[in-house]
């Protein structure tokens, strides 16, 4: 059984790949049963829907004829098994911290399918990104001057980009600006033991056009470079991609009917991730790809001219409909005559858009936990008329839903509310042991020749 919680009349459904609404449909019984097995939350992965994702993407890039490199990134999601289903399809690893190395390393990742980012890499880190010949974003002239003296003596050229921060985004604390680049690249011209390979950027926001801008500044600088000597393959243009979680036309009607009534705390978030943008991530590289830079040539004309790779370091866009999580109810708690608090077993830092200031605007899904008896009544004519989602911790932010949910069927303990498409940051991004409540469990799921499905462990080990 299947039923979305809503407002009223501006329902955001999750939007699906069949084999998730066959789970919480056809397999709720099951689903109840790994919740119970595996304790709440439950998150549950299909890399195979990586492995989709990531065609998509090379589609839209041998269509234009660009060369590429797409490094999957990593930190969207401590799935071992997303990690190891991009490597398995010949993806490279964009890793964040010396773990995330480690772990790409154990899936069989050699050097040349990684490259690192981040501006704090610490001198362990360097190290063994040097040993195994891995690229590295170098983000300012002084981790420059750090990993020239960490580099051991006689080795063969360690390939780096450099890391531009883009002039209209100046507040940011990432890369560097044009001039510092052109610094590092007079201090690499005497380093014969490190190779510049190219430039690299990660902008926030969603907008394709921001990287076509920063693309037209990346270009004067691999020109510059090439007068100074060095032989630059490529561009990277981090991540960003954007991901549809409900249908466009849903979303942007929900945004314009939003009051503050339909918060508990009275007040609409002042923003939130595009949910139901217009543009899936194939439609945004594509665009992009069509972009105009300088002297009217696309961005895929530009790297094919110049014979320069474009790379790129998805992580959402990679993990969507990845997974879900999937939350017990402990207790409907009546706080007024039609206003209820549902409790969930687990918290909002598996479900942590509302530390951000923002709301995860998608419905979660009630999957009764029995066949629903004909008196269960709906809370939508009877109270709770309804009601938002909290944790189970003494925390007041503790909140997974500031956003009032109304039910067809009235939620009872033991009842299951689904969060879909939660690979992307939401599910793990701040989970943690707070009251000494365990991890949550994270396995995967795949199905057998019946369309049966079954869980695998989701660790590094795990063949
Ligand atoms: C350097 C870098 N690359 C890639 C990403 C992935 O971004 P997204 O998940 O939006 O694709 C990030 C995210 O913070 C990043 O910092």
């Amino acid at each position: 059984m299947m039923l979305h919680c809503q407002k009223i009349g501006r329902e955001l459904p999750p939007m699906l790949r069949p084999a998730t609404a066959d789970l919480l449909t056809r397999h709720a019984s099951l689903l109840l049963d790994w919740v119970d097995r595996y304790g709440s939350p439950l998150n549950l992965i299909w890399p195979q829907a990586l492995k989709e994702n990531l065609a998509a993407l090379r589609g839209v890039l041998t269509e234009n004829g660009v060369r590429h490199a797409i490094y999957y990134g990593a930190k969207v999601n401590k799935s071992a098994g997303l990690m190891r289903t991009a490597l398995g399809v010949g993806a490279g690893i964009d890793v964040s911290s010396l773990y995330e190395l480690r772990d790409a390393r154990r899936l069989g990742a050699d050097g040349a399918r990684v490259v690192a980012t981040g501006p704090a890499k610490t001198g362990a880190f360097h190290r063994e990104l040097v040993g195994c010949g891995a690229l590295i974003s170098v983000d300012s002239p002084e981790e420059l001057e750090d990993l020239i003296g960490a580099l051991p003596a006689r080795t063969s050229p360690q390939p780096v980009l450099l890391r531009l921060r883009p002039s209209d985004q100046s507040k940011s604390r990432f890369g560097m600006p044009a001039d510092a680049i052109a610094q590092c690249l007079a201090r690499l011209s005497g380093e014969r033991q490190l190779r510049f390979d190219g430039l690299h950027f990660h902008l926030s926001g969603y907008r394709w056009e921001s990287r076509a801008t920063a693309l037209s500044e990346a270009a004067g600088l691999i020109s510059e470079a090439r007068r100074m000597g060095f032989s630059p393959r490529m561009i990277d243009i981090g991540g960003g991609l954007p991901i549809q979680y409900v249908d466009p036309i849903k979303y942007r009607d929900h945004l314009a009917a939003q009051t503050t009534d339909d918060y508990r705390t009275g007040k609409i978030p002042e923003s939130f991730y595009p949910y139901g943008g217009s543009f899936s991530a194939s439609d945004w590289l594509h665009l992009l790809l069509l972009a105009e830079m300088a002297q009217g040539r696309s961005v895929a004309d530009y790297f094919t001219r110049e014979g320069l790779c474009l790379a790129m370091e998805p992580g959402r866009a990679l993990a969507d409909q990845t997974a879900i999580s999937v939350f017990k109810i402990s207790r409907v708690k009546a706080l007024g005559p039609d206003t209820h608090v549902i409790f969930v077993e687990g918290s909002s830092f598996s479900a942590c858009e509302t530390w951000f200031a923002s709301e995860f605007l998608i419905d979660p899904i009630h999957v009764p936990a029995a066949h629903v008896p004909a008196a269960r009544p709906s809370l939508s004519a009877t109270p709770p008329g309804r009601a938002y989602l909290a944790g189970h911790s003494c925390l007041d932010e503790d909140v997974l839903s500031n956003r009032w949910l109304s039910f067809s069927v009235a939620p009872q303990a033991g009842d299951l509310l689904v969060f879909a498409n939660t690979g992307g940051y939401q599910m793990d991004l701040l989970e943690n042991e707070l009251h000494r409540h365990p991890m949550p469990a994270r396995l995967c799921v795949a199905g057998d020749a019946q369309g049966q499905p079954y869980l695998i462990p989701d660790t590094v080990e795990e063949a």
